[in-house]
């Protein structure tokens, strides 16, 4: 299993990020932090698109956090290779990866808490592509 996992965050995400890198560290993954690394004012454009970068670079996974997990999904989506939903339960990621194969995972800090967080991400992590018939649906993504 990989453990590599790349996340990103802009200021509204960033604290629920910090313990997110906990959390990852503690079950056994080796987050990389693509930033930001404070809550001052900053673009989440380019911090998705500096972690999407290091996915495609690695074949790995990526979490990114923003206010709403929106704007970081629509700006992972516009790279070649990126598959990134926003999701706010864990039956979604859970789906996002067993029938989209999705590479980031988009999550909202005001929109849920850090309990919630987790799940997902332990959800998400925890599952693989199905393949077969999603693959060739996958495939016209690109
Ligand atoms: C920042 O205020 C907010 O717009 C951003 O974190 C995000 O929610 C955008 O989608």
């Amino acid at each position: 299993m990989n453990k590599n996992i790349i996340i990103g965050s802009d200021h509204a995400g960033y604290s629920l990020k910090t313990k997110i890198i906990e959390y990852l560290c503690e079950i056994g993954y080796e987050p990389k932090d693509m930033g930001t690394n404070n809550e001052l004012s900053c673009d989440y454009p380019l911090i998705a698109q500096k972690s999407c970068t290091e996915v495609i670079k690695t074949n790995g996974l990526g979490i990114l956090i923003c206010g709403t997990g929106v704007g970081m999904s629509i700006a992972a989506n516009k790279i070649k290779g990126i598959r990134a939903a926003v999701v706010s339960e864990s039956l979604s990621a859970k789906y996002s990866k067993l029938h989209n194969n999705t590479n980031v995972l988009c999550i909202g800090a005001r929109i849920i808490g850090e309990e919630t967080a987790k799940d997902i991400i332990k959800t998400w992590m925890d599952t693989s592509f199905e393949g077969e018939r999603h693959q060739a649906r996958v495939n016209m993504l690109e």
